[in-house]
């Protein structure tokens, strides 16, 4: 046996948990409850609801005959509604295509709506001993810990060698108590923060133990590539003041002061101004949750800045240089206009 399985089983006896629900029973129909339940959600929270779903649809044909509506209202509060609507449907697959019984075999489990690999191989061990790998995201977290596994988990590439090591760690027998251990072990010990790294029977073998790095493993999705947006903006002035407009409010800069969008030409057209000599100013970078802008701006002199009554006018205000580091601006427009009060 591989010594992470030889230490997870003698730690499952010991630490494990035991008197679950679903646990000291080898009904598939059980076992294949609990664990779409706990497939997003915490044990916690599945214990009650597990037990009233239980009350009212104590096996497969129960629950195959229920209306779809009484499903979903015993499932209303656990979220992810896909789950029961599969978990129904995969019910009367059961009685229709496999006389009622559930399958043995955890290729044909996989098969059944709402159940994956992972959780197959979870049914087909607890349910009928057969030795298969789990790997769900607290053993993902246990193995790229454990044996110091870069890379997002998420990742094909990642996942394809997690499995083959899922897979060559598998004890040759007591498969139920190894895989309700490497459950345990994520859910109780290696958990996301804060691992308890002191009480782990993973302790000298653990990669990210050994070297400091729980806090590393499992690597963490990586960003995805943000929007590049561009936006050339005017600032007109008279040397003295700038004209700003008010955002609408919403959108980026909702309600806030910043330089008009567009070129002098037309800008100018629009606000009655008579335009000077523009230059381009260096611009500037500034990154969003969603997207990152470069704002390219514009200066443009205007000599005599009547403000009409002219489309957008009331929007537009005219605000001194030297205000500018108490007006409502957004923090990149504030820099840029300091940065040329001072000049
Ligand atoms: N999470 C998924 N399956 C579980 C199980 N059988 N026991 C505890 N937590 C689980």
């Amino acid at each position: 046996m591989s010594d992470f399985a030889a230490r997870l089983v003698a730690w499952q006896k010991l630490h494990g948990r035991h008197d679950l629900p679903w646990q000291r029973t080898r009904d598939p129909y059980r076992i294949w409850l609990s664990e779409i339940m706990l497939q997003q959600t915490q044990v916690a929270t599945v214990i009650p609801y597990y037990a009233r779903f239980l009350a009212r649809f104590p096996d497969l044909a129960t629950l195959a005959a229920a209306p779809q509506g009484e499903v979903l209202e015993l499932w209303a509060g656990l979220g992810y509604y896909a789950r029961a609507r599969n978990l129904h449907r995969c019910a009367q697959q059961i009685v229709a295509e496999h006389g009622g019984k559930f399958p043995e075999n955890s290729q044909k489990i996989a098969e059944l709506p709402g159940i994956g690999k992972s959780t197959a191989a979870a049914i087909a061990a607890f349910a009928f001993g057969a030795r298969g790998a789990i790997l769900d995201g607290n053993v993902k977290r246990v193995l790229t810990r454990c044996f110091g596994i870069d890379g997002f988990p998420g990742q094909a590439t990642v996942e394809r060698r997690l499995w083959e090591l899922a897979e060559a760690l598998l004890p040759e027998t007591g498969i139920e108590a190894y895989t309700q251990g490497v459950m345990d072990l994520g859910a109780t010990l290696c958990t996301r923060s804060q691992p308890r790294c002191g009480d782990c029977p993973q302790r000298g073998l653990c990669v990210a133990e050994r070297e400091g790095r729980q806090a590393e493993l499992p690597a963490a999705k990586p960003a995805r590539a943000v929007p590049e947006r561009e936006s050339v903006v005017t600032l007109f002035t008279d040397g003295r003041r700038v004209l700003l407009e008010r955002r609408p409010p919403t959108g980026i800069w909702g309600g806030l002061l910043a330089p008009p969008e567009g070129r002098p030409p037309e800008l100018a057209a629009r606000f009655g101004l008579r335009a000077g000599a523009c230059e381009e100013l260096p611009e500037l970078r500034h990154s969003f949750t969603h997207f990152r802008l470069t704002l390219r701006p514009l200066r443009c002199t205007v000599d005599s800045p009547p403000l009409t009554a002219a489309d957008g006018a009331a929007q537009l205000e005219w605000v001194e240089f030297e205000k500018c580091g108490s007006a409502a601006l957004p923090a990149p427009i504030r820099k840029l206009l300091t940065r040329l009060a001072a000049e």
